[in-house]
């Protein structure tokens, strides 16, 4: 189930809206500020409208089901709705005047259905109305559309085309008008029917899989941007002639400035000839894109003159395997005199140096499989500025550092998603010097790329790589201003010493642990941190680190404090670094070293004044000797101890006790009537005189035993 009920702004009503709507599969309730209430439920198997829709609705999807009738009933009460997508269903038949209820709608895409039939209606609000591919006939274009003077978009299918029906809405101005050509276009062909549609854009997507032999003229005036899709001519002895003529007729054009060609399939011969007959139309944007190409390519001249092209771009071109050089067409493309060149997704394996000096300034050569011998030596890219080669099969930078060095404009250089590796010894570090954004990221460099990089790069993209530290001796980059780490295994935040205008540094999923806690300090710039996945230990050493975080404002450290987590010691796991709190006492050394010694010499100083003033040692060994006699005689049976043993008794007195050691106790210990009866009693005895004593023998001096 996937329901959600959104920022409830306006009325309870809507609360019990969302909770209906909550019970039902793939329903997704968002409701905006400007109380928009968006239905979605595509894909979830419906064969009707559903009934218990919120009267509220402003946008309803119910695209990818199978619902195959459209009534008014199911959107009558749906006053509010403006935009209605029931793209990909089986709706068969539609009535326009359904929506003559829905005064609102000005969204309406009944794309990708089977509509064989449309009955009209005035619809005058309607700015986006999609019905292509479709099973119409003949255009569905009815006279009420005539009037649909807010018309932006305008998507229509049939397989004929008549003069007649493209009259009608000859006199809007529509933004773009797409026109899927049924399977069974092309008998009886009206070539002049689109002439009079007024759009800047015009979408036509002839029949699939079927070879073009089709006389439509595409040379509509009003056309700033066309789009042809689907153009498979792959008979030989025609070389694709119908659709050559097709593209001659654009050279009136002179409005005409982006061409845009879709899934072509076609021979080498045919594909250069398409590429040699643009160059002589007004078109300045041409892209090419799904390109399939067989056949053998002749070789010949290529003629560059008279041109307003300025960016080719050709992207996703499979070809069958070579059987002729391909540094002829490699020759044709190098030689190029226009700014933007792209050719991505192709496998190609080589690019020429262009033999004079070239006009390229943009040249996008991603998803390849260039080498980096690619541009060795070449001196003719001199005003390049932006080169991409982006997920190729470059290995050795020492190659690409070189190969920058002829090109002396060069600003941005993108060689990420390669095998690249840097080992620096023996060859010069030559970058050129104009380069300012340098992606090297997804690679396999290791911290000793950092001793060889352009000396004014201020964008420089490392992630994704093998670095496990940063050296000391780095080259010192003052202009570098990003610096995108991520993604390695560094274990510390770099300092800013090298880079002094470091403002921007992205340095999360590393193995960073203890973070250095004068990284704020070391890089006063930072306007941006990312540091967050990383295995921070939350030892005391961290306790600076966080508190530093919180220094700075909250906007530089990025992903705080979500991402910054605890990953050791083990019972901290998990927790925020922002919550982790660790007491002053365990963290500074310094105050704990002063706690103890403070506690050390306190006790010492209450010991020496016990001892000083109240005879402590003195005491704590008689007790001792007290516990120790006490011990003995109790483990003996009283008989045995009378029987066989004679007894001493030893007292310790002070040499000034003396005199009454001799006249009171020692006569009165030895006298019969009292006797040895035990030595229990003895030491009672001594115990008690010693406590009667207690008094006059601390009143009389220390004693000394
Ligand atoms: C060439 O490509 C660059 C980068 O994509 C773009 O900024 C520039 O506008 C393009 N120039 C032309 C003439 O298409
Ligand atoms: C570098 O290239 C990668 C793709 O390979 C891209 O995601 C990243 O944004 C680029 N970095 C910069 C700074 O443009």
């Amino acid at each position: 189930m996937d329901a959600y009920c959104h920022t409830m702004t306006k009325t309870n009503s809507l609360v019990f809206h969302c909770i209906i709507v909550l019970g039902l599969t793939l329903t997704k309730i968002q409701l905006s500020e400007e109380s928009e209430l968006i239905i979605k439920r595509p894909n979830a198997n419906l064969t009707r409208v559903p009934k218990d829709l919120p009267l509220q609705t402003t946008t309803l999807d119910l695209s990818q089901n199978n619902i195959s009738e459209l009534q008014t009933s199911d959107i009558l009460s749906l006053s509010k709705l403006r935009a209605l997508i029931m793209s990909y269903n089986r709706l068969q038949y539609l009535n326009i005047s359904v929506f003559k209820f829905n005064t609102e709608l000005e969204y309406l895409d009944l794309s990708h259905n089977e509509l064989r039939v449309i009955s009209c209606h005035p619809a005058v609000n309607l700015k986006h109305l999609d019905l292509s591919f479709n099973a119409f006939d003949a255009l569905p274009i009815c006279k009420e559309f005539g009037n649909m003077s807010q018309l932006q978009f305008l998507g229509l299918s049939g397989s004929q085309v008549q003069n007649s029906g493209v009259q009608l809405i000859a006199h809007l101005n529509i933004s773009k008008v797409l026109l899927v050509l049924g399977d069974a276009y092309g008998e009886n062909e009206d070539p002049k029917c689109l002439q009079h549609i007024s759009t800047e854009t015009l979408h036509i997507v002839f029949p699939s899989k079927r070879e073009f032999r089709f006389l439509l003229d595409v040379s509509v005036s009003t056309v700033i941007r066309l789009e042809l899709s689907n153009i498979k001519c792959m008979l030989k002895k025609q070389d694709c002639v119908y659709f050559l003529r097709a593209l001659l007729k654009l050279r009136k054009n002179l409005k005409l400035s982006h061409l845009i060609l879709n899934n072509v399939e076609t021979m080498w011969d045919s594909f250069i000839n398409i590429l040699q007959l643009v160059w002589h139309t007004p078109v300045k944007y041409f892209s090419i894109s799904n390109v399939k190409l067989q056949g053998q390519l002749a070789s010949r001249r290529f003629s560059y003159s008279d041109t307003s092209l300025k960016a080719l771009s050709i992207r996703q071109l499979v070809t069958d395997v070579f059987s002729f050089p391909q540094s002829y067409i490699y020759s044709i493309f190098s030689n190029m005199n226009i700014q933007n060149l792209t050719i991505s997704g192709t496998h190609m394996v080589h690019m020429l140096c262009p033999s004079q000096v070239s006009p390229f300034l943009y040249l996008d050569f991603t998803d390849n499989l260039l080498t980096d011998m690619v541009f060795k030596d070449c001196r003719n890219l001199n005003g390049l500025k932006s080169l991409s080669l982006q997920k190729n099969q470059l290995k050795i930078l020492e190659n690409v550092i070189l190969m920058s060095a002829h090109m002396t404009s060069l600003q941005k250089l993108d060689i990420s998603q390669n095998s690249l590796r840097y080992s620096g010894q023996g060859s010069p570090c030559s970058w050129t010097q104009s380069l300012l954004v340098l992606n090297l990221s997804s690679n396999m460099l290791t911290g000793s790329v950092f001793r060889c990089l352009p000396p004014k790069v201020r964008v420089l993209d490392l992630h994704n790589n093998r670095i496990l530290s940063i050296p000391k001796d780095v080259t010192h980059l003052r202009a570098l201003q990003e610096l995108n780490v991520a993604s390695n295994s560094l274990s510390d935040l770099p300092g800013c010493g090298a880079f002094s205008s470091l403002s921007v540094l992205a340095i999360d999923h590393n193995s960073v642990s203890h973070p250095s806690e004068d990284f704020f300090q070391s890089c006063q710039n930072i306007s941006s941190l990312t540091a967050g996945n990383n295995p921070f230990r939350c030892t005391c050493e961290l306790r600076e680190f966080v508190k530093s975080i919180g220094r700075v404002s909250g906007e530089v450290v990025e992903g705080w404090p979500d991402s910054y987590r605890c990953d050791y010691p083990e019972s901290t796991k998990g927790t925020p670094l922002q919550d982790f709190h660790m007491s002053p006492l365990s963290c500074d050394t310094i105050l704990l070293t002063v706690t103890i010694g403070a506690t050390m010499l306190l006790l010492a100083a209450t010991g020496a004044f016990l001892c000083l003033y109240f005879d402590l040692p003195w005491y704590v060994r008689m007790l001792c000797q007290w516990t120790r006699t006490r011990h003995r005689t109790r483990n003996i049976p009283l008989e045995e101890l009378q029987r066989n043993l004679q007894f001493h008794a030893f007292v310790s007195y002070s040499g000034h006790d003396s005199a009454w050691v001799k006249n009171e106790l020692l006569p009165n210990l030895e006298k019969d009537d009292i006797g040895f009866a035990s030595m229990r009693e003895t030491l009672s005895l001594a115990r008690a005189l010693w406590r009667t004593s207690y008094i006059p023998l601390r009143r009389v001096t220390s004693p000394s035993s």
